[in-house]
């Protein structure tokens, strides 16, 4: 039975070879970030308010004048072919019949035109590499293909180091070690999968559609060649290119959220891409209420990294943020079961969230706020906020 995600995520490491799903489920160095990001979360509690009218609990919400069904989304994740063939326009037609975006990844393995035909709303997630022109042409196909909104992602600027994969022997170019030649012929029917569907290629990257560029070329573009020349005053360049939101996703400071409205974005997803670059990140929901108080009535502030229940949500949603974006537990699900599988996980998502709505009363998503909150410490309201005081450079 597939009750809650950890369910499918079981499920998604029975299916998959152990390369593919350690790829998907690990984290960098120690993983104490990513374990981190759980136990913040865990640490709040929701306290409920009785006999308050919870006849129609609606938890749409509006963003960029859009209407979303839930007030969670799909965050970006690269290679999603490694788990399922066509995974990326698989997730994205879930995403369209669950009632809320997609956001596509740069490291995608469908051209971001043939995910457009999914409908719904779609983003796209932006990797920038030193070759600017890459991602020029990115910006250009995807106004083309009617995205709505461009998803800056700001903490890569290296990969992060992420031991399961080294230990795995997985890395690009993709050279199989015995060990995992050994583990693939456990896992026959990914393997025929794999064969009948080929590699799975980074389709994006290439201008004209069946004019990929080698593995190696885009693995190396993709590894090591981003583009670390990027400031804040490089958002300038990129609002030329495109003139709809521009959301920046990755930054963990306030004085981040801060100079990212400054330089003119349009909102910003406070992310530390779970866990899997800087393993001594904090929590994305022990800085959140700082961040909230520097930004959070000037634009949408978005949070992801460790959400795993709908009641994980709330808790974002109760400290003032617009939505939640989650990123395994959809991958999982596409592993598992292919586009019902990630309905299944969008659908526990959305009906934890409506429950934890009830049981707590809250009607709407505007009711929310930090009075359902209490932190581990047992005060009532808005938790501390560990971040300290930014130094006076950056003040
Ligand atoms: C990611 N993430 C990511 N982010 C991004 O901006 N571009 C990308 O290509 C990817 N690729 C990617 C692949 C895989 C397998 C994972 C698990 C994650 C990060 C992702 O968008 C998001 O920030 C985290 O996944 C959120 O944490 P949870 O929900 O996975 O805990």
């Amino acid at each position: 039975m597939l009750l809650n995600v950890e369910d499918y995520r079981r499920l998604a490491r029975r299916r998959l070879p152990r390369f593919v799903f350690e790829y998907i489920d690990g984290a960098a160095e120690d993983e104490r970030c990513m374990q981190r990001n759980r136990e913040a979360i865990d640490a709040l509690s929701l306290l409920p308010q009785c006999l308050r009218d919870t006849t129609n609990v609606d938890a749409s919400i509006e963003v960029f004048g859009q209407k979303w069904r839930q007030p969670f989304a799909v965050a970006p994740t690269g290679f999603n072919g490694l788990a399922r063939p066509n995974g990326d326009v698989t997730i994205a037609r879930a995403a369209a019949t669950a009632g809320v975006p997609f956001v596509l990844s740069t490291a995608s393995n469908a051209r971001l035109e043939e995910v457009s035909q999914a409908g719904g709303t779609q983003w796209l997630q932006l990797y920038v590499m030193s070759d600017r022109s890459i991602a020029e042409q990115i910006v250009r196909r995807a106004r083309l293909a009617h995205y709505s909104a461009l998803v800056l992602t700001v903490d890569v600027p290296i990969s992060g180091y992420r031991e399961r994969d080294v230990r795995n022997g997985f890395r690009l170019p993709f050279r199989p070690t015995p060990g995992m030649i050994l583990n693939l012929c456990r896992h026959p029917a990914w393997l025929l999968s794999m064969a009948m569907s080929g590699i799975p290629q980074f389709a994006n990257l290439a201008e004209e559609a069946g004019a990929a560029d080698s593995p190696q070329v885009q693995a190396a573009l993709l590894t090591r060649a981003m583009d670390r020349s990027m400031v804040w005053e490089s958002l300038a360049w990129l609002r030329k290119l495109w003139d709809g939101p521009i959301l920046v996703k990755g930054l963990l400071h306030y004085a981040d959220a801060r100079k990212a409205m400054q330089h003119g974005a349009d909102g910003i997803i406070v992310s530390n891409h779970g866990g899997r670059q800087l393993d001594a990140a904090p929590a994305t929901i022990a800085v959140l209420p700082r961040i909230m108080e520097e930004a959070g009535d000037r634009m949408p502030v978005f949070i992801d990294s460790g959400f795993r229940r709908g009641s994980d949500v709330v808790k974002a949603l109760a400290l003032g943020a617009k939505a939640v974006f989650i990123g395994r537990p959809v991958v999982y699900g596409l592993a598992a079961d292919g586009e019902a599988g990630v309905s299944g996980v969008l659908k526990l998502f959305a009906d934890e969230v409506a429950r934890t709505m009830t049981l707590i009363g809250a009607s709407g998503v505007d009711e929310l706020g930090p009075q359902f909150l209490l932190s581990a410490n047992g005060s009532a309201n808005m938790p501390e906020s560990p971040q300290p005081a930014a130094p006076a450079r950056i003040a």
